[in-house]
């Protein structure tokens, strides 16, 4: 099949009933630009603003579940209930051009950045140091988590 204007621009509806208007899906994309305290900054709220117009879905930068989760630096957060409010202002910024919105959840593992972890402790699936990046030396391996842990996460 070709891919056409006309085709991206049909409505798309899931086996769960929600229908995209269509076929356009903003890619999620990480700002770096939280505010310090890992809730999100007006600053993203408005480049969210400026961008959801017209698509059909929109998918959130990603955001860590557990503190040891962050993978870049100024990454809003998921992880405490605290984070609701923040989580609320980007929810209602995503939908703001009318279409509905998912939130990138993740957990960087080994490529977390051992600075802002609790106790520069990497965890992951495995002990595995990951290649080196822009916040890792290559030389850090992580914890292998246990069954118990992975469950309690
Ligand atoms: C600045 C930037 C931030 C990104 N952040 C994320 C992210 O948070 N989560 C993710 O799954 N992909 C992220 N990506 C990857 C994009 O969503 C996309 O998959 C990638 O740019 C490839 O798109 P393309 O195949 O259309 O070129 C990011 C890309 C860029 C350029």
């Amino acid at each position: 099949m070709t891919l056409s204007n006309d085709f991206l621009l049909q409505p798309f509806s899931f086996a769960n009933g929600i229908t995209l208007r269509n076929r356009v899906v903003m890619a999620p994309m990480t700002t770096w630009s939280s505010n310090a305290d890992e809730t999100i900054s007006d600053q993203e709220l408005a480049w969210y603003h400026a961008r959801v117009e017209g698509v059909g879905l929109v998918v959130t930068g990603c955001t860590h579940v557990q503190a040891s989760g962050i993978g870049f630096t100024n990454e809003f957060a998921a992880y405490d209930d605290r984070f609701v409010p923040s989580r609320r202002k980007l929810a209602e910024a995503a939908k703001s051009g009318g279409a509905p919105a998912v939130l990138q959840i993740f957990h960087a593992g080994n490529k977390a950045v051992p600075s802002l972890i609790p106790n520069g402790e990497l965890v992951g699936a495995g002990a595995v140091a990951a290649p080196k990046g822009p916040f890792n030396d290559g030389k850090l391996a992580s914890r292998a988590l246990g069954h118990q842990e992975i469950f309690l996460m």
